[in-house]
């Protein structure tokens, strides 16, 4: 059923950047295929929420659910994407300035979950529409607040550290895709 999704999206994608390009309202077409791996996906596929407010804890199975109709839901759980708000980012600045110093460890921007899960809307076959993409934009931010920064912060960097680590060593050209020739970080 997963790869009949899969192949039906690579298929739609292939049809739909030719048409994308005559819309400047969307976001430039990516490098990537819906078939191309990502450091993210080799962490696990879902997280403890039994912490989490009600309806956090509703928004979270729907993402895992909908999120995961093209590539596992590791992807969205183990980016190093932080939704902060400009206000947010100076408290952020002075209280852990780490959290700035590598992108690819965390990626702190104001609207990023918003533009992403606009994104992800917008690819052919996508089963998330109107308010529950909304619900969803909303769990991502406030679950990368959560996991991301505070007091897990310097544990989140490790945890990416070593995806990245593992994705350089086993995946070395898709790595290059994404990053670039510069290394991975090492772990500590
Ligand atoms: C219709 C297929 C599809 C669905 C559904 C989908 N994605 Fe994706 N996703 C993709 C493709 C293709 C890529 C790689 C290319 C890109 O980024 O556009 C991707 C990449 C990503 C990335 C990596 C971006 C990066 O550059 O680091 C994240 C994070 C992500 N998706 C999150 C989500 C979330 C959150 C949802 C649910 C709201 C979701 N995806 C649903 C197709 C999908």
């Amino acid at each position: 059923m997963k790869n009949i999704a899969i192949l039906l999206a690579v298929l739609l994608g292939t049809a739909a950047s030719g048409a994308e390009k005559g819309n400047k309202e969307k976001e430039p077409a990516s490098a990537t295929a819906v078939s191309d791996l990502y450091p993210n996906d080799l962490g696990p596929a879902e997280i403890d929420v039994s912490a989490y407010p009600k309806e956090m804890k509703q928004s979270y199975k729907m993402m895992l659910f909908k999120c995961a109709a093209c590539h596992t839901p590791a992807r969205p759980i183990n980016s190093q994407f932080i939704e902060l708000s400009e206000a947010e980012q100076v408290k952020f600045k002075k209280s852990d300035p780490d959290l700035f110093k590598d992108q690819r460890l965390a990626h702190i921007e104001d609207k990023i979950w918003n533009r992403y899960v606009k994104r992800m809307m917008s690819k052919p076959g996508c089963p998330i529409k109107g308010d529950d993409g909304k619900k969803i934009w909303e769990f991502l931010v406030y679950d990368s607040k959560v996991r991301k920064t505070g007091a897990n912060a310097a544990a989140w960097r490790k945890h990416r550290r070593k995806l990245l680590h593992e994705f350089a060593e086993n995946y070395s050209d898709a790595y290059k895709k994404l990053f670039g020739a510069a290394p991975a970080p090492k772990e500590d």
